[in-house]
């Protein structure tokens, strides 16, 4: 197996070049994932295939979302990512956590609940977590959740709220959910939920896993 060592952790940024890096490099490896995992996640190929480049950035551009992705030296290419949505005050999570992010508004909308001081706690979801068949097993997965987690922490002590990071599963996914817990998540106890996708027109048991501390 090639070496895969030379890599490391990025936070895609807001800029110039993080929007090509998005679209040269993220765009690519997001679109393969579709392709070969099509069960682990809530969208599909067919869908985001069509996506303008437009559609593309309004997701980097987003002010609640963050995307880490693990990043190979020597050509820039993608080997595993995870994205981290929040902070909000809306506790639970939804089953498409990138199509909620378009529908909570904007970071200034944040801004004037924490101003009015209604929530006691801030809430961030993990999603659209992938690491490529070739560079598995090899921590970069887990790098990039415990930076993502870090990033969560941080934010909630700074701001002196109770932390909920969480994140949603489908039942089937049992590697996905070996990996969550490995990583400090929880399964909730209530359990599993129908959930209907209208992308893939179908319904899935999903369950919720919650951080709950370092394993
Ligand atoms: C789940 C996934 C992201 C893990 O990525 P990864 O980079 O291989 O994970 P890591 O190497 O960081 O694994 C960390 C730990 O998680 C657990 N883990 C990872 N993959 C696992 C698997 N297939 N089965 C059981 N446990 C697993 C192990 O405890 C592992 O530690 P170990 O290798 O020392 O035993 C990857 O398998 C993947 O992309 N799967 C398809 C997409 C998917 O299901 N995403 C989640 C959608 S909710």
């Amino acid at each position: 197996m090639p070496s895969l060592t030379k890599w490391r952790i990025e936070l895609i940024s807001l800029n110039n070049e993080g929007c090509r890096f998005y679209l040269d490099h993220y765009k690519p490896f997001r679109l393969a994932a579709l392709e070969q995992d099509p069960d682990a996640f809530g969208s599909t190929y067919d869908r985001e295939i069509r996506f303008t480049d437009h559609d593309w950035l309004s997701r980097i551009n987003h002010p609640l979302v963050k995307t880490f992705v693990a990043v190979r030296l020597r050509d820039r290419k993608v080997l595993s990512a995870t994205s981290l949505i929040g902070p909000t005050s809306t506790p639970g999570t939804a089953s498409n956590p990138f199509q909620a992010s378009s529908e909570m508004g904007d970071a200034s909308d944040h801004d004037r609940h924490h101003d009015r001081g209604e929530a006691s706690f801030v809430s961030f979801q993990v999603t659209g977590v992938y690491t490529l068949p070739e560079a598995r097993r090899q921590g970069l997965a887990k790098t990039l959740a415990e930076t993502a987690i870090g990033e969560a922490v941080a934010y909630a002590e700074q701001h002196g709220k109770r932390l909920e990071l969480s994140l949603t599963v489908y039942t089937s996914n049992t590697s996905a959910i070996s990996f969550y817990e490995s990583c400090g998540f929880v399964v909730s106890p209530e359990g599993p939920r129908e959930s209907f996708n209208p992308h893939k027109k179908a319904s899935a048991d999903e369950i919720c896993m919650h951080y709950r501390k370092s394993p």
